[in-house]
């Protein structure tokens, strides 16, 4: 059995983005796999947080990990802070990466835009991140495209610990990136991701929308004047991206999608994918409400937790010894 290990940072608006990209690959694993899904907290705080909004936050997306389908008796599901191995192997990690890989990293570039006055912490985010991952003896780890330089960075740090501190101190993992759903792109604007943080909610759409806020945001999706549904990245970057989360809601190949609506225009086609996304996302809304406010949910991410932690002390005890720390 492989180790498959995933988290989402607790933050309001998860969106088809994350669940076409991220959650749905966690729901296929969890059977064939052992697989740990977290809820990232201590990522969230890189950037500033209202404790009170950050702690409901963490319900929410523990809730919604459930309501896509993930079942806490097969999976681990837990809160990232519960677990101090991944603050602790977060520090040591630290002192094997470079500054200079760090500052290359696209998002903090971003996020940071070249002030020099923003937290530390965003700088390191890769650097837990990768804690997370390693603390487990991870194989798989499943994630949307805009985590690939992150999962590098990772793969990079255990092999540069293996080669100097023994070439079974950590697994390396891969990541898993699905085909059609990797990069959902905004649907205002189909040249940047389709983010939580983004201003014009109707750029999302986010997991717990009401149908006519769905309807809304795809009626009203950027695409182009040549009214024929292909699929060219290049130069139909929104119906393209509209084809992707067709294909990644039904199974359908884009080729197929394609072939369906030759000869129609983009009303057919955005009506049916409005059809689509809604009872896609129906089941999960209904699940969420009936789990959101349930002993259920705190019981099993306390489980979780502990089920996590059993394996975490096991690596931070042969991180510790490996590095010669402590007694
Ligand atoms: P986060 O919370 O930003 O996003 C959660 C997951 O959703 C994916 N994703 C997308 N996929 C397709 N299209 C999009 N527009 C889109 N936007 C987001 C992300 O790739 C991610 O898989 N750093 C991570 C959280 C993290 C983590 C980890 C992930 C912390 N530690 C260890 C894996 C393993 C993040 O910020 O994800």
């Amino acid at each position: 059995m492989k180790r498959v290990f995933s988290g989402v940072q607790p933050t309001g608006n998860i969106h088809i983005g994350n669940y076409l990209g991220a959650l749905k690959q966690f729901v296929e694993l969890q059977d064939e796999n052992e697989c740990i899904y977290c809820i990232v907290d201590e990522h969230a705080i890189t950037v500033p947080q209202d404790p009170k909004e950050l702690k409901k936050h963490i319900l929410d997306v523990a809730a919604l990990y459930m309501a896509i389908g993930i079942d806490p008796k097969k999976s681990i599901v837990f809160v990232q802070s519960s677990v101090s191995g991944h603050a602790e192997l977060g520090w040591v990690l630290n002192c094997a990466a470079n500054t200079g890989e760090l500052f290359r990293m696209t998002p903090f570039k971003a996020k940071s835009q070249g002030k020099q006055s923003v937290g530390a912490g965003l700088l390191t985010y890769p650097v837990l991140m990768a804690a997370d991952i390693l603390l487990y003896d991870t194989d798989i780890v499943p994630v949307g495209n805009d985590q690939k330089q992150h999962i590098e960075l990772t793969r990079d740090l255990a092999i540069r610990v293996n080669a100097k501190y023994g070439k079974d101190t950590f697994v390396v993992p891969d990541g898993r990136f699905m085909k059609s759903g990797a990069r959902i792109m905004a649907l205002d604007d189909p040249t940047s991701k389709m983010s939580k943080s983004a201003p014009n909610d109707h750029s999302r759409i986010s997991l717990l929308d009401e149908p006519s806020k769905i309807k809304k945001s795809i009626m009203r999706a950027t695409t182009d004047s040549d009214g024929i549904v292909k699929f060219d990245i290049e130069n139909k970057p929104g119906v393209s991206n509209l084809l992707s989360i067709y294909s990644a809601f039904t199974g359908k190949t884009v080729e197929e999608l394609e072939a369906e609506y030759d000869g129609h225009g983009y009303g057919d086609f955005k009506k049916d994918l409005v059809e689509v996304t809604v009872n896609a996302l129906a089941p999960i809304k209904e699940r969420y409400n009936e789990i959101r406010e349930s002993q259920e949910l705190i019981d099993a991410l306390k489980d979780g937790a502990e089920r996590a932690d059993a394996i975490a002390r096991k690596t931070m005890e042969r991180v510790r010894d490996r590095f010669g720390l402590g007694l």
